[in-house]
């Protein structure tokens, strides 16, 4: 199979040199990493940026006069403020709440808003093609408050079916919505989805850990009221999260965790909450973290997510022509045929070979893909299934990657299929 089928975009030989883990290599065999959609990998700009924070600058935020207390806590926020305008936040010093990751920030909306908002009569409405971070929270909520939870379907392409969309919202107080599928890739039309939930009274959560790392972002024009993303997949490190909230709607919630940083002033009888954002972040947060998020969020916009994009539409139109080419009706393909309504993610499944099978096999030829249910059980009961191989790609992968997948694929095939 020959590269040049792929349209070079980016300059990917360039791009790899600045992740040292690709320089790495296991019985002769360079990594081929296809798992970013679990965990992206980190460049040295971040590594650095981190490295630099703690040789230089560290010291507890908010809370020190001296100067390098004083330079962390600048470091800090200066964070918060590039987290934000990555997906356009009106108000970021306000707006944008650092968590541990996109599941904490979902959690502090259902145990925050939704414990107060949310009774009997109430429903939220996801979808069938949620990550557990984002239907997990609503069960909880529901036990907890007696809501019920309905759900959009989703059909045979793997999109979400909206005929009689508007009958959907009776009762909605929340749309708790993915922005691209962890398994299918699937991009929902939040926008549209947004407007009908607004209109019918309902507030909307959107979970872009899977959005933010493949294309821009932009929650002023999506009008969404919560949005979370993770760090670790934005080239950033993990136990770092992001919850964007509405100013007024993240005024009005109670605080999540109890502790320092979150209050204004304690006594023996009771508490005042500090001001938005540090009302929800209790304890001391993660500064370093914070600094290498920035890190990973100027490395991925000087690349640039129009680049990002049309890079990853070539690998995927290359990968899915390429399985199909050498597998033909042994091989099953999941989500949207079109790339453009699609992230760069590829689930598949072979009818006589079990995705932990190809995964480990893969192992063998240093290529690293998922294999499992995605942390997406409902879904796979959808599809059914118990699990999928999944590849994912970055912008530090290339036609190269692929044909090692496609080599290693046959050979599983060979010896199992
Ligand atoms: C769609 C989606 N949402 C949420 C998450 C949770 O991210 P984290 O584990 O960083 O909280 C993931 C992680 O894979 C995901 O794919």
């Amino acid at each position: 199979m020959s590269s040049s089928a792929s349209p070079r975009i980016l300059n990917v030989d360039k791009i790899r040199k600045d992740f040292p883990i690709l320089e790495t290599s296991k019985n002769g065999k360079r990594l081929v990493y296809l798992d970013s959609a679990a965990s992206s990998q980190r460049p040295d700009s971040v590594l650095e940026a981190m490295d630099d924070y703690y040789h230089t600058t560290h010291a507890n935020v908010h809370r020190g006069v001296y100067s390098i207390a004083e330079n962390a806590t600048a470091l800090y926020e200066k964070a918060r403020v590039k987290a934000g305008k990555l997906i356009n936040a009106p108000k970021p010093s306000k707006e944008i709440v650092f968590t541990k990751n996109a599941t904490e920030a979902i959690n502090l909306v259902a145990k925050t808003w939704g414990l107060v908002n949310l009774g009997e009569s109430d429903v939220i409405l996801t979808t069938k093609m949620e990550h557990h971070a984002n239907l997990v929270p609503w069960l909880m909520l529901k036990e907890q408050t007696g809501c019920r939870i309905s759900y959009l379907e989703i059909d045979s392409n793997g999109e979400l079916i909206l005929d009689d969309i508007e009958s959907k919202f009776d009762g909605v107080k929340l749309l708790a919505i993915t922005m691209a599928s962890n398994v299918l890739g699937t991009i929902p039309p939040v926008k549209y989805l947004t407007e009908m939930a607004h209109k019918n009274g309902a507030l909307v959560l959107a979970d872009a850990a899977q959005f933010v790392p493949h294309r821009q972002c932009d929650v002023s024009d999506l009008d969404v009221d919560f949005l979370a993303f993770t760090g670790h997949k934005v080239m950033g490190p993990t136990g770092i999260g992001v919850l964007y909230g509405k100013e007024e709607l993240l005024d009005a919630m109670p605080p999540f965790l109890g502790g320092g940083e979150m209050i204004l002033d304690v006594t023996l009888e009771g508490f005042k909450t500090n001001e938005i954002p540090w009302k929800f972040e209790a304890g001391t947060p993660p500064i370093a973290e914070a600094v290498g998020l920035g890190a990973g969020i100027d490395y991925l916009t000087a690349i640039g997510y129009g680049a990002i994009g049309e890079h990853e539409r070539g690998l995927l139109d290359y990968c899915s022509n390429s399985l199909k080419t050498t597998f033909g009706e042994k091989i099953t393909l999941y989500g949207p045929k079109e790339t453009t309504k699609r992230t760069g993610l590829i689930s598949f499944s072979f009818e006589t070979v079990h995705p932990h099978d190809v995964a480990q096999i893969l192992d063998d030829h240093n290529i690293c893909v998922r294999a499992g249910h995605h942390c997406a059980k409902p879904l796979m009961y959808r599809l059914g299934l118990s699990a999928t191989t999944r590849v994912s790609f970055s912008i530090y992968n290339d036609t190269h990657d692929i044909d090692a997948l496609i080599i290693g694929l046959v050979q599983v095939v060979e010896m199992l299929g």
